[in-house]
């Protein structure tokens, strides 16, 4: 039997009426009388700062006195600990320089990449590590690391003692960013990117660019598309710089670098903390433009496509789409799609010619994500956003077919 019960609360002391709504006419509930209703309201307040720097360990003036004294454990995406050596002892002599407000607990490494996200024995293992180093909901935790890691520790750091505090130091483009500068938190599960998460406010953010030239360039580039991805959506300004920018871009040269993560990471931190929903209550996503079919081919892919890589291509079906439906103009669209291929981003996957099928089935998940209602995110026109609450799937089945 199929039917759905709505409830009318009525007076605060009086007692209370409790309906059935009965679509087929068949259910039938007694009036019962019901107790009390109290109700509490509270408003929260979050803030924190980020900083962009060199030297992390250098320099103690990113830690504000509000977070000493502190007890502090470190964990490293294992790929970042290799490719800087020295990092264990610079972080132990940083520590020692500043002991006894700094104490520093444990610093340790975890697998990087997506592996980090792949479900919850990474998640335990880091759990059994906080409650051996007897962690608290005072103690710190410092992830350094790609998005994944990132992602993974702030899980933990938002669930271990219903949260530890945050300190989140990114080491790669996209993470600095993008990832690691909100509020989101995630593993994977199911098949599903991010299906297990938490919103978790950080206490700080340390982006260090002196992490970056150890970055291959393939994922270097690959935090690009966030940037294209954030222009698109919020700034025609900064997209036209990126479009004039690509041979820069391309070759890492550091003052293109930093205005590119500087201008990315604030249009998203504006978003959250202006666009009156940071944590996603609503269905409009804005700052997913592009990642519907993103996040299914990174699944379809086994994660052989980077999350950049694939946003890329998400970006730049979704912008033909806004190309075609007249929300955008086609020049501007062939601009941006030769500026993503110029930079040395994929715009396009076998996988939407070949299984666009199992690529469509990511608009039915990212409806889920978003809690039922579907709302993509589309240009209209270029620095500016409108939202589609459909697709027309033959004319995005058309798109994915042609070579961008
Ligand atoms: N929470 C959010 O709001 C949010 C937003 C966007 C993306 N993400 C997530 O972020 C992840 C992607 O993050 P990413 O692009 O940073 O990739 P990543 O974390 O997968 O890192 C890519 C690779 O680079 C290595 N690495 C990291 N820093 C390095 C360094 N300085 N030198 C050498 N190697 C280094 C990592 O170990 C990994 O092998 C995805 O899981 C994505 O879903 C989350
Ligand atoms: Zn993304």
């Amino acid at each position: 039997m199929c039917f759905s019960v709505r409830l009318w609360l009525h007076a605060r002391r009086a007692p209370v009426e409790i309906e059935a709504f009965q679509p087929s006419g068949i259910l039938t509930l007694p009036t019962i009388a019901a107790t009390n209703i109290q109700s509490s309201r509270f408003t929260l307040e979050a803030a924190y700062a980020v900083h962009f720097l060199r030297g992390a360990f250098d320099d103690y003036a990113w830690l504000p006195d509000e977070m000493v004294p502190a007890r502090i454990a470190v964990v490293i995406d294992e790929n970042v600990a290799v490719a800087h050596p020295g990092l264990f002892d610079r972080i132990r002599r940083w520590a020692a320089r500043h002991a006894p407000a700094l104490q520093l607990i444990d610093i340790r490494t975890i697998a990087g990449g997506e592996a980090a996200k792949a479900g919850w024995p990474v998640i335990e293992d880091l759990g059994g590590w906080i409650r051996d180093h007897k962690l608290c909901r005072h103690s710190y935790l410092i992830a350094i690391g790609g998005g994944a890691v990132l992602d993974a520790v702030g899980f933990v750091a938002a669930t271990a003692h219903r949260g530890l505090r945050l300190v989140r130091m990114p080491t790669t483009v996209l993470s600095m960013n993008d990832s690691g500068v909100g509020v989101k938190n995630g593993i994977n599960g199911f098949g599903t990117k991010n299906f297990w998460g938490a919103f978790k406010v950080p206490d700080l953010v340390v982006c260090d660019y002196d992490f970056l030239p150890t970055l291959d360039q393939r994922t270097w580039v690959s935090g690009l598309a966030e940037a294209f991805k954030v222009g698109i959506i919020k700034d025609r300004d900064f997209l036209d710089w990126l479009c004039d920018h690509v041979c820069e871009l391309r070759n890492r040269e550091a003052e293109a670098e930093a205005h590119m993560i500087e201008r990315t990471a604030q249009l998203h931190m504006a978003h959250i903390c202006a666009g009156g929903d940071p944590f996603e209550q609503g269905t409009s996503r804005p700052l997913d433009f592009g990642h519907w079919s993103a996040h299914r081919l990174e699944c379809l892919t086994d994660f052989s496509l980077l999350h950049g890589e694939a946003v890329a291509i998400g970006v730049a079906l979704d912008l033909r789409y806004a190309a075609r439906v007249r929300l955008i103009e086609k020049a501007d669209c062939d601009r941006v799609v030769g500026a993503l291929r110029a930079v040395g981003l994929p715009t396009t996957h076998t996988l939407l010619q070949t299984d666009f099928q199992a690529v469509w089935q990511g608009l039915d998940e990212f409806r889920e994500h978003l809690g039922g209602e579907l709302s993509i995110a589309l240009p209209n026109p270029l620095g500016s956003v409108t939202n589609l609450n459909a697709l027309d799937r033959s004319l995005v089945e058309q798109l994915a077919a042609e070579q961008p």
